[in-house]
């Protein structure tokens, strides 16, 4: 596999997604679907990045993937993987650190990994998680709230998610009042 590109594109990024991930069922229909609901939320960030958004949601969840496995974190070794196929470091780091990322490698012990992509925190990052955060692991659409609450089901009471649910929810929640406010002002 060799994917070296001066530019991410949206085609690139699904199909290096499809290879990592395609057979994986419902994280297959929930990475189609995030990449769906970015590309609806393009109002909200710079015209520049729209492609690099729709790109990363298609990569995003790639560290599932039986070949970008090596810590058990996904947003880890997706962003490993990444580099590995020479993708830019803009969208590494993005995929690093969506959805709160930062908090649950913590409790993995990856901090010093972790620094390797610095989050950019910016309207683009925010517009990544929240498209993460309102489809569901099927691929269906889902409430911030409910996504969140499925999620600590899902991972279990004792899961590094759920150590850190009470700094990774409201760094959503707020993620998602700030792309809410942008979308408010888009329209
Ligand atoms: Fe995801």
């Amino acid at each position: 596999m060799s994917s070296v590109l001066l530019r991410p594109t949206a085609d690139a990024a699904r199909a290096l997604a499809h290879r990592v991930i395609g057979d994986l069922g419902n994280r297959w229909l929930h990475t189609a679907a995030v990449a769906a609901r970015a590309a609806q939320l393009a109002a909200v960030v710079p015209a520049e990045d729209r492609e690099i958004l729709v790109a990363s949601a298609w990569l995003h969840d790639i560290g599932y993937g039986e070949l970008a496995r090596v810590t058990g974190f996904h947003p880890l070794d997706g962003a490993r993987l990444l580099d590995h196929h020479g993708w830019p470091a803009r969208i590494s780091r993005l995929v690093a650190n969506h959805s709160g990322a930062c908090f649950v490698a913590a409790v993995h012990g990856l901090e010093a990994e972790m620094a390797a992509y610095p989050d950019e925190a910016s309207a683009t990052s925010d517009a990544l998680t929240y498209a993460d955060q309102t489809v569901g692991s099927r691929g269906e659409p889902l409430g911030i709230d409910a996504r969140i609450a499925d999620m600590l089901h899902r991972h279990g009471p004792g899961s590094p998610n759920a150590a850190v649910a009470h700094l990774r929810t409201p760094h959503i929640r707020a993620i998602a009042d700030r792309v809410r406010t942008r979308l408010g002002a888009a329209l």
